[in-house]
């Protein structure tokens, strides 16, 4: 792939998150410069030089940053990855308090610096911050939403396509929902190919995805980050990676369909809440949100995770 001249993507926090980013950034070429920031001046510095050291190796991209706030003028992606991170047995939820206060001071600083650019949320609970930046900034709905349930879909692929011996490249299946425990997969309209997931055989022609097996998926990726926090204290190449997919999306205008988080007005009964459904991603944003088919479950799930991410949300004033 190549780098599109004179893109810049910025990105807020140089700590495993964000550092994974700019890394999974600078291979991909996703973006011409790669701009890191964090508050801690010595911490940003040594990322960024020890990821310059690595650009050698990689594409036309270059890497800069610090602890200057000034470092992200002129980006047009802001990624924000700021913030405390979940400690294991804690929820996305509860790091809501926290990081909202830290939103709320350094929102207005960047709009300040990088008006014009896309704003992608990845610090957690990220639905949640996606309203909150959007107040904040009164940005278009589209210009400020977060990376949502990119990764957890990441996450089902990946393990339907070990089960069904595919490329994950080739399912076709969504988590949508809040980036977080209410979060659920969109069976009804998941295939392999163009294969229904649910008429997929074996070899044998026995039916591979029983009720039984998708519920284990489902429990499985909802508590798959659990899972890794317990093991090494924070998820970061994944995100990094999906991230990543999602700045080439605005960067390049390419307009993929990815289960993105904005704040939904009339979709499907809900309002002034952000969670993930399919949604067109070009380089103003979320060009587009999908209004894609749910059987009466899935509607009653989404609904459900609406209302959890909404009481949330006044609980923090918005
Ligand atoms: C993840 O799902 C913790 O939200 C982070 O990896």
């Amino acid at each position: 792939m190549s780098v599109v001249e004179n893109t810049k993507l910025a990105i807020i926090g140089a700590g495993s998150v964000g550092s994974s980013l700019a890394y999974a950034s600078l291979i991909r070429n996703s973006a011409r410069e790669v701009a890191l920031y964090d508050v801690n001046t010595a911490k940003a510095e040594a990322e960024v030089l020890d990821l310059a050291h690595g650009t050698p190796f990689t594409g036309a991209s270059r890497i800069t940053g610090g602890g200057d706030m000034d470092v992200i003028a002129g980006a047009n992606v802001v990624v924000i990855t700021a913030g405390a991170k979940q400690e294991p047995g804690q929820t996305r939820i509860d790091l809501a308090g926290t990081n909202a206060r830290i939103l709320e001071k350094i929102m207005p600083q960047l709009v300040e610096r990088a008006p014009k650019a896309v704003y992608i949320l990845v610090t957690n609970p990220c639905d949640v911050l996606t309203v909150i930046a959007q107040q904040i900034s009164g940005l278009p709905a589209g210009k400020v939403f977060s990376s949502g349930t990119v990764l957890d879909s990441g996450r089902l692929r990946w393990l339907l396509a070990e089960r069904a011996g595919v490329a994950a490249q080739s399912v076709h299946a969504s988590i949508v929902g809040e980036h977080g425990d209410s979060e659920f997969p969109l069976w009804s309209q998941a295939s392999i190919g163009l294969t229904p997931l649910r008429e997929w055989t074996d070899d044998s022609g026995t039916q591979v995805f029983t009720r039984d097996v998708l519920d284990a998926l489902r429990d499985d990726v909802v508590t798959a980050a659990y899972r890794v926090i317990a093991g090494k204290g924070a998820t970061n190449y994944a995100i990094g990676l999906s991230g990543a997919r999602i700045v080439e999306s605005v960067l390049r205008d390419e307009r993929a369909v990815l289960p993105v988080s904005s704040v939904l007005s009339n979709y499907r009964g809900i309002d002034g809440v952000a969670l993930s459904v399919p949604s067109i991603v070009g380089s103003r944003g979320v060009e587009r949100v999908l209004d894609v088919p749910m059987d009466d479950g899935e509607q009653e799930l989404l609904q459900r995770s609406a209302d959890a991410l909404s009481s949330t949300i006044k609980t923090l004033g918005y």
